[in-house]
């Protein structure tokens, strides 16, 4: 793909200099959804998918991006003085935003640069393309112009675009995954303090299968950002009558017992989904350090149904693909994963219930929804590499 991909930068961009090449990886989360702008603990891990830049330096102060995902584009052009987002620039507000960020953060590109892109994580499908293209240009950033930016950093920058930039104001997992992702292994994340511990996923006798339920519904960033709000409210409400920073600071017991400061049924809904599945998630990592899967798969099971009834992110599509599975012979757990609206469902299925799983959950959904899913054998990648 490499090769494909540097030939494409030449034909457009000539052959010349020092031309560099980037990988960062889009994300699968296995258990903590809608916990990290909470204060709380996610677990996902990067995936072999995600999104190539070829890239060089300028002697202008020119921007030229190329997208071998969007070819009817052309090269977008644009300049370091047109830091601002716009419609017309399409998928670059996502690079032209890090480079906005890294500015903001004292590190101004001193010349500008030619770049290609290209993804092959599907789009709209939840698993972070838009985070992989945000990490892959801070790391173009970092080694093209020598910029000591640390690996957390690009994560961080790469939010605060999407936050500022891109008006999505997104928690931290994505990019986090994305830029310190280790291949075999998840990552037991803290998004409160950013402590952080590798987990290795092991599972012999198991596979994780992601099943892209292939519909994207609108008003995603509008309900999310809806979403951040009500937990903001509900947390205000706790620390009226408990000392907390966070949603993630209390245990269920302790929920319980001051959730009535809460002055709404639907916030407390919102704010009880974000308590427990922080709980859940630090379940269900001691329980995947004891080899525990089944535990690891009930929790799964939980966080699906919390974030269908409590958290009201998932969608019709996408409780079919989880009703599916769980209806599935050898299936050990099985949710809705990213967040939300659409995209992906993330299962736990038996080395030999899998071809199985496959063909009569793609033959039912298709049926039921009247277009097929796709399918996807995770293999846990490396988070952003200079390749
Ligand atoms: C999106 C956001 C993440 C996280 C998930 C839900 O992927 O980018 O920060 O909040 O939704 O867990």
């Amino acid at each position: 793909m490499l090769e494909k991909i540097r030939q494409e930068f030449e034909k457009r961009f000539g052959s010349h200099g020092d031309i560099r090449a980037y990988f960062a990886p889009g994300r699968v989360n296995l258990i903590g959804e809608h916990t990290d702008y909470n204060g709380g603990h996610v677990f996902p891990c990067a995936l072999t998918l995600g999104t190539y830049a070829v890239a060089r330096k300028r002697e202008d102060n020119k921007l030229n991006f190329y997208s071998m995902n969007f070819e009817s584009r052309g090269i977008v052009e644009s300049d370091l003085n047109d830091l601002v987002p716009t419609k017309e620039a399409g998928w670059t507000n996502y690079p032209k935003g890090v480079i906005w960020a890294f500015e903001k953060r004292g590190m101004k590109l001193p010349v500008g640069l030619d770049v290609v892109i290209y993804g092959n994580i599907p789009n709209g499908s939840g698993l972070s393309s838009s985070a992989s293209l945000e990490v892959v240009t801070g790391l173009a950033l970092k080694d093209l112009y020598g910029f000591d930016v640390s690996m957390i950093d690009i994560a961080l920058i790469g939010q605060y675009s999407e936050n500022n930039y891109n008006g999505c104001n997104c928690g931290i997992m994505d990019q986090f995954a994305s830029a310190m992702g280790k291949k075999d292994n998840a990552i037991f994340l803290d998004a409160n303090t950013l402590e952080y511990e590798y987990a290795p996923v092991v599972l012999e006798d198991a596979k994780i299968v992601i099943i892209n339920s292939k519909v994207k519904h609108s008003l995603v960033d509008s309900a999310y950002n809806d979403r951040r709000n009500e937990c903001e409210t509900a947390l205000k409400e706790l620390q009226a009558v408990v000392d907390i920073q966070t949603l993630g600071d209390l245990t269920e017991e302790e929920f319980e017992a001051h959730k009535d400061a809460i002055k709404c049924e639907i916030r407390k809904k919102r704010a009880g989904h974000a308590v427990y599945e922080n709980q859940r998630t630090i379940k269900a990592v001691a329980a995947l350090k004891e080899n525990d899967v089944e535990t690891f798969g009930k929790l799964m099971n939980a966080s699906h149904v919390s974030l269908r009834d409590d958290y009201e992110v998932s969608c019709e599509e996408i409780d079919i693909l989880v009703d599916l599975a769980w209806a599935t012979e050898g299936v050990i757990g099985s949710r809705i994963t990213g967040g939300g609206f659409g995209g992906c469902t993330v299962s736990i299925v038996k080395n030999e219930a899998v071809d199985n799983f496959v063909s009569t959950i793609g033959k039912a959904y298709a049926e039921k929804v009247g277009h097929e899913a796709e399918f996807y054998v995770v293999d846990i990648g490396d988070g952003a590499h200079i390749l």
